[in-house]
């Protein structure tokens, strides 16, 4: 059974604050411990660029949210831990999807069209002062997503159109060139709660209400104690629903201690002793982490060593070699693997390999090219028919390169006789494409 990849980015354009733990970062570890899944955590460095135009500020969050990550216990060897930059195969793959990419479908995104709907209210021209990168966002996250092939893709509300627009790209990608996206499934994990922010609403940068996560215990106290409540005083019974100081204590607190302080609630504590009880509450949670997260931010060429460690192994093991394919797929090709096609056209009856594929006994899926009774590639065992027709479809476009592990030539068989074969067949497919 192939594992199901889970992908999560953040944008390195802030300070991680307590909505991004308990919303994403949190939620994202714990979920990490499933046997049967393959995460990928990733920096959206590049994403960054869109709104921020601040260099010391995307550099200083890129290390933030690293040591974020790593403090709250991401385990490196297990997870793939990468920042987008280093993958230069995303940008690449960008332009690809760019190029199947609807304009209209762009112009429908919620935060370009919100961006215009400012403008017009505002009497100016449409797309007055709004980057290209804005209206290219979707293209971009499509990239990161599609590029690895996630599985799942766990995200706030705000970005469920982005996760459809990745599907729409990738299945118009798989049209046009073969299949070689899987189509990424948003997760919106309703048991995740949206954190009240000091003044009430959504924590959120936008609103300026936000409390950094690793924030020293004493600014941790004081932050908490400027939320805002109502002005109940001590002794009167106090609501918890819409209680900023509730909902934030209920979301790093036990069914237990949420009752309990329910309890406290209706009994009349005073708003500094439930702020109180809240700082300690969360500060136990955090002071251990925040420990690590401030070694880490002492080392950070540490951090990047791990952050370009990461990306290494993730470009040989999987974006180099996916991007080699999709060149292939879309016609940027070895010319020298065209002999054929300067030689007359071939007649009709001139035998053309096939590709013939087939399932054994042990459940995986093979192929082999045979040329007549001759069988001049044999494949090895893939865990789904997909993953051998995208094989075979590299195959075809490409012809054989380098070193080649998964299948082998049949008994006697040359690799020139092979690539002979193979021309034939990409010969045989410019001549129907000129018939
Ligand atoms: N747009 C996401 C956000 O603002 C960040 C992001 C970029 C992302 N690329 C992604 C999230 C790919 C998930 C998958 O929250």
């Amino acid at each position: 059974m192939s594992k199901t990849r889970v992908l999560t980015g953040i944008t390195t354009s802030g300070t991680p604050h307590l909505g991004n733990y308990v919303g994403a970062i949190r939620p994202a570890l714990a979920s990490a411990q499933a046997a049967d899944v393959e995460n990928f955590y990733f920096l959206a460095d590049f994403h960054a660029l869109v709104k921020c135009g601040d260099p010391a500020r995307v550099q200083r969050s890129t290390l933030e949210i690293a040591a974020t990550w790593l403090a709250c216990g991401l385990d490196v060897e297990k997870n793939w831990f990468y920042r987008q930059s280093d993958i230069p195969e995303i940008p690449e793959l960008t332009w690809f999807l760019t190029c199947v990419a609807g304009k209209g479908l762009l112009n429908r995104a919620h935060a370009y069209k919100a961006a215009v709907d400012k403008n017009r209210a505002e009497g100016e021209d449409d797309d007055a002062g709004i980057n290209a990168g804005l209206f290219m966002y979707p293209v971009l996250m499509a990239a990161d997503i599609l590029i690895f092939n996630a599985n799942k893709v766990p995200v706030g509300r705000d970005q469920i159109q982005h996760i459809e627009m990745a599907r729409d790209f990738g299945q118009r990608f798989n049209h046009l060139y073969g299949e070689h996206f899987v189509l990424p499934e948003v997760v919106i994990d309703d048991n995740v709660a949206t954190l009240p922010g000091l003044d009430g609403r959504k924590m959120s940068k936008s609103y300026d209400n936000t409390i950094p996560l690793f924030t020293p215990r004493a600014e941790l106290k004081k932050l908490i104690a400027g939320i805002l409540t109502d002005s109940r005083a001590p002794g009167e019974p106090k609501d918890t629903e819409g209680s900023a100081v509730f909902q934030l204590y209920q979301a790093f607190a036990s069914k237990e201690e949420t009752r309990a302080f329910a309890q406290a609630f209706a009994d009349g504590i005073g708003w500094g002793d439930a702020k109180q009880k809240l700082f300690e509450r969360i500060d136990a949670e955090v002071a251990p982490l925040r420990e690590k997260y401030e070694a880490l931010m002492a080392k950070p060429a540490e951090i990047e060593a791990i952050l370009r460690d990461g990306a290494a192994r993730l470009r040989s093991q999987h974006a180099t070699p996916t991007l080699a394919q999709l060149r292939a797929a879309v016609g940027l090709r070895d010319l020298s693997q065209l002999p054929a096609a300067a030689t007359p056209a071939k007649k009709a009856t001139d035998a053309l390999p096939v590709f013939k594929q087939y399932r054994e006994a042990d459940g995986k899926f093979y192929f082999k090219l045979v040329l007549g009774e001759r069988v001049l590639l044999q494949s090895a065992g893939f865990d789904s028919p997909r993953d051998a027709g995208v094989r075979i479809a590299s195959i075809k476009s490409g012809a054989l390169d380098g070193d080649v592990t998964d299948f082998a030539l049949g008994e006697g068989v040359g690799s020139d006789e092979v690539n002979a074969a193979l021309a034939a067949f990409v010969a045989a497919q410019l001549d129907d494409a000129r018939s």
